[in-house]
């Protein structure tokens, strides 16, 4: 029988994501079935090239970094880039010649001005329609006056993994959904390629997707420190009352928020995190991946490690640290 890996409707999501078809999990397959996925030169014989060896799989548990600690509030509050991978939103991809990094906005703090203790407290009461209300009609930082709508976030209400990104952007703040602009089209082929989506009534294959903020900062720009602080108890909040089994941080604020780190993606993902005791994984940022589509392989792997945290979540009940 054919591997489910084969599906062509998976290896045309692979297809949409810039990824060759080759990329499916060699673990999962036979090694005839990696021979007859991987390209032959004309007249090489399937299975002809060292290459075409299925790799034996590596248990996930043995690949697995376990956090450390949260970092104190000083280390949280460094604010400097570290590198293209902490500029997911920031300003048009840089002409080839132009120095990167230089261009590149400084990083919000991680936290500053907590939200009121009144404000915490209100927000711990609330169910998922209720805190859908409170987010829309949100007052409590300068957002909320220049928005069209406050993007709550989609999906299944129970899912198993819960997508977290960034802010909304013009078209989410139009349409009042996460991830429904070019980055939002890249979002779901991912997600598709591993058998998930953000409709459905399958809490296995229906993901919530929120953002680390619910309105759109003007022109894109980064979300501020006390923008986050606000809106920090309605996504945990969310991460509460969903209680997925696997959170996935795509991009620097969502790493932030998650884990506690302000080391950059590259050094983050491949790594696993705990935040309210639910496994965490960090990714890039789709907006990143559209410019950068060399990293799309990396974030591919990221997406089969999730899964691999998610099997074992679930396989052991899934809370830890
Ligand atoms: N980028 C995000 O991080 N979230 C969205 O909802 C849209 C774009």
């Amino acid at each position: 029988m054919t591997h489910p890996l084969l599906d062509p409707n998976r290896r045309a999501a692979l297809q949409a994501l810039g990824l060759p078809a080759a990329f499916v999990r060699r673990s999962l397959l036979s090694e005839a079935e990696v021979a007859a996925l991987l390209p032959r030169l004309p007249g090489e014989r399937p299975g002809g090239s060292q290459q075409l060896q299925a790799r034996p799989a590596t248990p996930a548990a043995q690949r697995t970094e376990q956090a450390t600690p949260h970092p104190s509030a000083q280390e949280k509050t460094d604010g400097r880039a570290h590198g293209a991978e902490h500029a997911e939103r920031a300003a048009p991809p840089s002409s080839a010649s132009a120095p990167t990094v230089a261009m590149r906005p400084p990083v919000a703090p991680v936290r500053a001005p907590l939200a009121s203790p009144a404000r915490l407290q209100q927000i711990a009461t609330l169910d998922q329609a209720e805190l859908a209300a409170f987010t829309h009609d949100c007052r409590a930082c300068k957002l909320g006056g220049l928005r069209h709508q406050a993007v709550f976030g989609v999906g299944h209400p129970q899912a198993q993994v819960m997508v977290v990104g960034e802010a909304p952007g013009a078209e989410e703040d139009r349409q009042g959904e996460p991830f429904v602009g070019a980055a939002g089209k890249l979002l779901d082929n991912m997600l598709r390629a591993v058998g998930l989506s953000r409709s459905g009534d399958d809490p296995a294959r229906t993901v919530f997707i929120a953002n680390v903020i619910k309105c759109r900062p003007p022109g894109n720009r980064n979300p501020e420190a006390d923008e986050i602080a606000q809106c920090e108890p309605i996504l945990e909040r969310q991460i509460t009352l969903v209680r997925p089994r696997l959170l996935l941080a795509l991009g620097r604020f969502a790493a932030q928020q998650l884990t506690g780190s302000t080391e950059p993606i590259g050094r983050l993902r491949q790594r696993l995190f705990h935040h309210q005791g639910i496994p965490v994984v960090v990714s890039y940022h789709p907006a990143y991946l559209l410019r950068t589509p060399l990293d799309k392989a990396k974030a591919w792997a990221d997406l089969c490690f999730a899964q691999d945290q998610l099997a074992l979540a679930l396989q052991t009940g899934g809370t830890a640290a």
